[in-house]
């Protein structure tokens, strides 16, 4: 009798996420990581081109980042945050404040990006309620977001097919236009508007006036909505109307945070300061999960108070952990060390002149670059600019046709992205975008 592989184990027993395990092909065996690159159980070399759900940034299995995690785990593996405190969590606060934009000047840590958003929100609403202010329990969001898979952060996401099933469960969010300017929500062009899609943002700040805590938003790049590129005057909108408004700014980074933008932050495109900033993903360059979310002090100074009501009631046992922080200082040291943001720009630029030219493609709608990513926006019909949907079989037939080749994508649907880790080199993304054009080119699409 041969002996079951690893994914007939797999099958017997695991639960993937995001995956419907009736119809799904089988989950690639993988058992090596080398910079850009993955390698299965049976021999095959695959490019990362989706950064492993856009964590990866120094390349997997990183010498520096591997001595860090050893070196923490001989020391000190985990210890309860609340009531104790240890070097790696202070470290990494102290430094993450070094780089964060201006005015952020508190740490809080979780678990991972959706816990990030989720501390975010509480921390808003109770800072509304602290200052005496409890009507102020309402968040406005954008069209297009997606912040996450709990509770809190699905509710500030768009309505979707990621969330319906769990609308019961859901809170209100009140929702603004995004600035998706290939599909303008009031059917501008770019090119001549004056941003006016802000408009619809303001309108919802007058019309819920008191009741609002604050604007939540993924600056820049909104990701798993359609990977939906911002002007920066949008986001440099955003700030003016919170200031307006009185309303706390959240910047949700959890995706563009650590370079990922071209900027070691998004908010940097506008020059803006959020009141609380969402971190995860990049910032342990991957390797581990870890969430901070980090507040100005008027933030922090709210939940200062002799009356124990005040004190932020949230935690989760993995708070701080020792081994993730200290991950996360050696990913900021690499990031430093191999000029991160030189590499990204770099990317920026070949992923230009590689994809722009595939914008006149029958089935290509739009290109969009943005940093380290470059995306595709597929349609059916270039002039109604009509596009299959999330759960067309165009996505996992083009995740198919790409594996063949050797490179790993995940297409949301008919958008198309590639985003490696930041030490993919300029002929591994010609030999990326290559593929794109051809699989594009040839798949009858
Ligand atoms: C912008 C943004 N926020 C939050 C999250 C949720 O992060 P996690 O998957 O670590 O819970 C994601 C995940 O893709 C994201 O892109």
């Amino acid at each position: 009798m041969t002996r079951p592989t690893l994914v007939d184990r797999d099958r017997a027993c695991v639960w993937h996420p995001y995956t419907q395990m009736l119809t799904a092909p089988p989950p690639l065996p993988i058992v090596r990581g080398e910079g850009a690159y993955l390698y299965t159980e049976d021999g095959r070399r695959l490019l990362d081109g989706i950064s492993s759900w856009w964590v990866n940034i120094h390349g997997h299995s990183h010498p520096r980042l591997n001595a860090a995690l050893a070196a923490q785990a001989a020391e000190l593996e985990h210890v309860v945050f609340a009531g104790c405190t240890h070097p790696p969590a202070v470290d990494l606060a102290e430094r993450l404040l070094a780089v964060l934009p201006p005015g952020l000047t508190r740490v809080f840590y979780s678990d991972n990006g959706s816990t990030a958003v989720e501390v975010a929100l509480k921390l808003a609403t109770q800072y509304w309620g602290n200052r005496g202010e409890p009507s102020r329990q309402s968040f406005v969001a954008l069209h297009h977001a997606y912040h996450g898979d709990t509770v809190g952060a699905m509710s500030a996401s768009e309505d979707s097919i990621f969330t319906r099933p769990f609308s019961p469960m859901l809170f209100t969010v009140h929702r603004a236009h995004a600035p998706y300017c290939y599909r303008c929500p009031l059917g501008l062009e770019r090119a001549t508007c004056s941003i006016e899609c802000l408009g619809d943002l303001e309108q919802q700040l007058t019309k819920h006036g008191n009741a609002i805590a604050g604007v939540l938003v993924e600056p820049m790049l909104q990701g798993a909505g359609g990977m939906i590129v911002w002007p920066a005057e949008f986001l440099a909108g955003v700030r003016r109307l919170c200031d307006r408004y009185g309303v706390l700014m959240i910047a949700d980074e959890v995706l563009t945070g650590f370079g990922r933008t071209g900027r070691m932050f998004a908010c940097e495109h506008a020059a803006v300061s959020p009141d609380i900033i969402c971190l995860s993903k990049a910032l342990t360059g991957g390797y581990l999960p870890l969430g901070a979310t980090a507040t100005s002090e008027a933030v922090y100074e709210a939940f200062l108070s002799d009356d124990r009501t005040k004190t932020f009631f949230h935690g989760h046992s993995f708070t701080a952990n020792p081994l993730a922080c200290a991950v996360a200082i050696a990913s900021l040291e690499v990031f430093h060390d191999t000029g991160a943001l030189d590499r990204v720009r770099d990317l920026e630029g070949w992923l230009r002149e590689g994809l722009d030219p595939l914008a006149s493609l029958p089935s290509v709608g739009e290109v969009r670059v943005i940093g380290g990513v470059g995306i595709v926006e597929l349609v059916t019909d270039k002039t109604s600019k009509a596009a299959a949907g999330y759960l067309d079989n165009v996505g996992p037939r083009l995740s198919a046709a790409f594996l063949d080749r050797g490179l790993l994508l995940r297409p949301l649907g008919n958008i198309l992205y590639f985003m490696p880790p930041y030490v993919v080199t300029e002929s591994e993304t010609a030999w990326a975008i290559e593929q794109i054009q051809d699989v594009l080119t040839g798949s009858g699409l």
